[in-house]
């Protein structure tokens, strides 16, 4: 038998590989509840318009739900052979209602009705993964209040720079992640605007009201242009774009995390229960979260790379390949979801090794600038001579096998005769640290006021 719902002009069935290759059922079952959302706003309109009746519209709005009821209780059969989640549900409609199903599609496509279930999809997972941003921000926050006196290495090239706060760096990751807010709130801002009712590209003649269905889907409006509306999915690729970026981050610090529980830095503990062990080393105690957050940035990163690809060459309007605009999606934001829920434990969970961490800070000269910086300040040297005064002290040092403060003054004095006693306060790194007070600089009294900053706005944005 041909296909029920477009069948009238075909004499025989889909080939089993065209049904295989066509089908979209077993990824796009999940908008399920937005097709659902979307038919019933429809329905609802129509009959408003007296372009179908009411008691059809009754029966149309109650059958929906009766499916939904279904789906969620799991007894649904999904066919494949009707290729798709709308059809599937309008076939289980005609089942259960009769006539009045086959009036739902009026004025409308499955072109504008997947752009509006993606779009709705899109604004519950942006809305859900933004729930979840600002609860990684709040553990973040949590540990840069508790560490804004703890002095770690600051690294460039994973060299040691110059001594930082852990609070500091937890901070780092707040302002990056408020910024992966951002971008997801502007895509959503964005995506806001309704297709349904665009039709399969060219609009309708029917008389209907846009307005009302964007309105009971919550959309700021209607699209304008309904070409555009059934053939873009910029939306999609802004908001994974928006994951990409946020996966980037969460990566570098799963790095971060898992340099420092190696022996060779030994600065934080995860607890067993997100870690893992070895089946034939008994010590190990592997980082395997850590690992996966920074690994499932490939999925995210290619499903926005699948997209682009999959978008770039279509002429307007719909064309099958926007199909394939799903699972990419899916499997993006899936794994960006988890990654933030993993990422999240395990900085709540984290504890740190403060000894480990001020020993590190300590080493490699990481004093060294403020030698620079107490050369220009005491002796008034230009910061070039004072750069090059400093660097041979840090041989000298080196070749002696100590650190800057384990030159005697009187070595010191061989490179820089007036070099006094006093310089030996900048040497310690708390001093260091604690001199770091310009704004955004990592003095512990600044990373309490920046701490205090970040919790005093997230409470101001559950207010608003
Ligand atoms: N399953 C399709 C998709 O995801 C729905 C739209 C199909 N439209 C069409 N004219 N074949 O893109």
């Amino acid at each position: 038998m041909s296909n029920k719902m477009w069948g009238g002009r075909f004499g025989e069935s889909p080939d089993a590989i065209m049904e295989e290759i066509n089908a979209s059922v077993g990824f796009d079952k999940r908008f399920a509840p937005q097709d659902i959302r979307g038919s019933k706003a429809h329905a609802r309109m129509l009959a408003k318009q007296g372009i179908i009746a009411s008691a059809d519209a009754d029966q149309i709005v109650a059958g929906l739900e009766a499916i939904e009821g279904e789906i969620e209780a799991g007894s649904f059969e999904f066919s494949r052979a009707l290729e798709d989640i709308h059809m599937n549900i309008e076939a289980r409609l005609k089942e259960n209602i009769g006539e009045p199903a086959g009036r739902l599609h009026t004025a409308r496509s499955r072109n504008d009705q997947v752009a509006t279930d993606f779009k709705l999809y899109m604004r519950d997972t942006v809305d859900h993964l933004d729930t979840q941003l600002r609860a990684l921000q709040e553990a973040l926050i949590a540990k840069a209040d508790a560490h804004a006196e703890t002095v770690m290495p600051g690294f460039t090239h994973l060299q040691t720079a110059q001594p930082v706060t852990f609070g500091h760096h937890c901070l780092a990751y707040v302002e990056m992640t408020a910024r992966d807010r951002g971008r997801f709130a502007d895509a959503r801002k964005r995506l806001n605007e309704s297709p349904l009712g665009s039709a399969a590209l060219a609009g309708t003649s029917f008389p209907i009201d846009r307005q009302m269905t964007a309105e009971a889907l919550g959309f700021d409006g209607p699209t304008r242009n309904s070409l555009d509306a059934v053939s873009d999915r910029d939306f999609v690729l802004e908001t994974l774009s928006a994951a990409a970026i946020t996966a980037v981050h969460l990566s570098r610090l799963a790095e971060e995390l898992v340099i420092w529980v190696t022996p060779g830095f030994n600065f934080v503990r995860l607890p067993d229960s997100l870690t893992t062990g070895s089946s034939i080393m008994p010590q190990k105690k592997n980082p395997d979260a850590a690992e996966l957050v920074r690994a499932k940035t490939g999925r995210v990163i290619g499903g926005l790379t699948t997209l682009l690809v999959v978008m770039k060459g279509l002429p307007l309007a719909y064309s099958k390949d926007m199909q394939e605009d799903k699972e990419a999606a899916f499997d993006a934001l899936d794994a960006l979801s988890l990654c933030i829920a993993a990422m999240t434990a395990m900085v709540a969970r984290l504890e740190v090794n403060e000894e480990n961490m001020r020993d590190a800070a300590a080493k490699g000269f990481s004093t060294a600038t403020d030698l620079a910086d107490w050369l220009v300040r005491a002796l008034g040297l230009p910061f070039r001579d004072a750069h090059h005064v400093t660097g041979t002290l840090v041989a000298k040092a080196e070749a002696k096998g100590c650190d800057l403060d384990g030159l005697t003054l009187a070595e010191m004095q061989e490179v820089e005769p007036r070099i006094t006693d006093e310089v030996y306060g900048v040497l310690g790194i708390d001093n260091s640290v604690k001199s770091r007070t310009s704004f955004g600089g990592t003095a512990p009294d600044n990373v309490r006021a920046m701490a205090a900053y970040w919790q005093k706005a997230l409470i101001q944005e559950t207010k608003s």
